[in-house]
Formats: C-alpha cells, structure tokens, sequence
C-alpha cells in the first residue's frame, strides 16, 4: 500500500522535530526512494508500513534512523572553490599569525556529511602552511547522521568522489589507491575528527573553534531554526574567530551576532562582541 499525504505529512513533521530540515510537500518520490530500506530493516513490507510502525512504536531510535535517512549529504572537495581561495589566501593565515604564541587551532566542519569538507582544509593546512602541522590542530567534523559520520572517518573515497573537486597534485600527494579506493594519507586522518552531533541540539561539548564552516545546511532550516543554530554557533566561537557559509545562505536575516565581509569574492562572518 503507498502512503497517503497524511503519512507524507507525518514523516516531514518526524524529520522536521528531529532534525529541523524542512521537506517541501511536493517530495513524496525523496521519501519512498530513502525509506524504502529503512523500512525493510524495521521489517516492514513498505514506507507505508513503515509509518505504521512509527505510530504504534515510538522507538527514539527508529525516529532518528529515518531522520537521518532523509538527509540531503551532496558534499565534494573544495565545493564551491572560492571559499577555499578566501581560506587560503586570507583566513588561515590570519588565524595563523594570531595563533602563533598558543600554538593551537579548533576547526569545525559543522554538518560534514562524508568528511571532504574537513580533508579540504586539512590539505590547504598540509600544502600551504606545513609549518603548523605540529602545532596542537584538530578539524572537528560533526553530522547528525551517524553513516556519513564512519564514513567520513574511515577516510576512503571512490574514484567519482576523488574526481569532483579534488586537483590531482592534492589525489597524489595525500591519497593513496587502494583498489578502486583512495585513501586518505593518516597524516590528515590524525588532524580530523568525525563526532555525531546534531545542531539544534546543545553543543557544549565542542571547544571553543577559530574557524567554523557551516555550509549548505542552514538552507533547509526555518529562519527561527537558523537563528537558533547561529546563536549556539556563536557560543562556540572564539570572538576573533571566522564563520563561513554556503553560497546560498546569509545570516543577516537570522541573527545580529555576526557581521558580514567580504573578500576575495565571498562572503565571511565575525562574531560580534555583543555578549
Ligand atoms: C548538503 S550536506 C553539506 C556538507 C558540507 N558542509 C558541504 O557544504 O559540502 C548537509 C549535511 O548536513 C547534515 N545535517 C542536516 N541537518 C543537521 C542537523 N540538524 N545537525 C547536524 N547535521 C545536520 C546532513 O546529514 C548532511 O550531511
């Protein structure tokens, strides 16, 4: 049996509490293609069966299993380039030269999907500032979703992941093939860390960060949902410290904790002191 709109409806509410992504109503397809395999796992025959199963049991774990589920996880290296030339270019070194006496460094790929956001910046990190690389660093992944999350730590990528974004001088130098695999050289894997953290829930067990990148998530939120995050992201942050997001995202309409700037073509946030 398929599902009726006031299952479609149940589900996006589910997503919705658990996650604060919002699925348009037109999306039914996005659900009976995700869910169908969380369906089977929870033995039921179908997504129907599935919704079924959510109102007579309402098993915390299910409800996050198919949360996650729905996730949109579409990440590459480098997306997007630009931000990457400002990090280069402009923001790490800053950071650097502000860091030099502490010797230390927290970066937070927030919402990391399968982990190239945060090997991105370990590569600049390795390729343009290898002097750094035994100060005390760590790239904090973080994801609600626990499968992106492995993934992302086991730092394996196939051939059509390697080939979006990455320059081959970058494949070369810190990957090697294994198989039909790259791997990620352990140098990298030694400076990133992958946790399971939702954004909307409390983040206090992250340290402070100097550089957050919070990219392509925000957009799925409401504008009340945003200006949460960015106000526990905010918490978060060293008050020099930089935030970037996504090309399509602002946080002008959402929060006044952080002014805009803009430089080599994109857009960066600083906190404001305004505590
Ligand atoms: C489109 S990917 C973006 C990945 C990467 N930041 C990039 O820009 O390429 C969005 C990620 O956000 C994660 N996500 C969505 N809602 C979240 C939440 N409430 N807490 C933590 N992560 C979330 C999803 O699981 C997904 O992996």
């Amino acid at each position: 049996m398929a599902c009726t709109d006031a299952d479609y409806a149940y589900l996006r509410d589910l997503v919705l509490s658990q996650s604060a992504n919002r699925i348009d109503a037109s999306r039914k397809t996005l659900f009976d293609t995700k869910l169908t395999p969380v369906a089977r796992l929870a033995g039921a025959s179908s997504v129907k069966g599935l919704v079924d199963v959510l109102r007579s049991d309402r098993s915390a774990h299910l409800r996050k299993v198919v949360a996650q589920a729905m996730m949109i996880n579409e990440t590459s290296f480098f997306r997007d380039v630009k931000p990457f030339d400002l990090l280069r270019a402009e923001i790490l070194p800053r950071l650097v030269a502000s860091r030099r006496e502490q010797r230390k460094l927290r970066i937070w790929s927030a919402a990391s999907s399968t982990g190239q956001e945060a090997y991105s910046v370990a590569m600049l990190l390795a390729t343009d500032m290898p002097e750094v690389l035994d100060w005390d660093i760590k790239i904090i992944g973080t994801d609600i979703s626990q499968q992106v999350v492995d993934y992302a730590r086991g730092g394996r990528y196939r051939r059509l992941e390697v080939n979006r974004g990455l320059p081959a001088s970058m494949l070369l130098k810190y990957m090697t093939r294994e198989g039909e695999e790259w791997q990620v050289s352990a140098k990298l894997r030694n400076l990133c860390d992958f946790r399971c953290a939702n954004l909307c829930d409390t983040l206090s067990a992250l340290p402070t960060f100097d550089l957050v990148l919070l990219r392509n998530v925000l957009l799925y939120f409401s504008q009340e949902d945003r200006g949460l995050v960015f106000r526990s992201v905010y918490r978060q942050m060293a008050r020099d410290g930089y935030l970037l997001l996504g090309n399509a995202e602002q946080a002008e309409e959402s929060t006044d904790r952080f002014r805009v700037e803009f430089m080599k073509n994109s857009y960066f946030y600083r906190p404001v002191n305004n505590d």
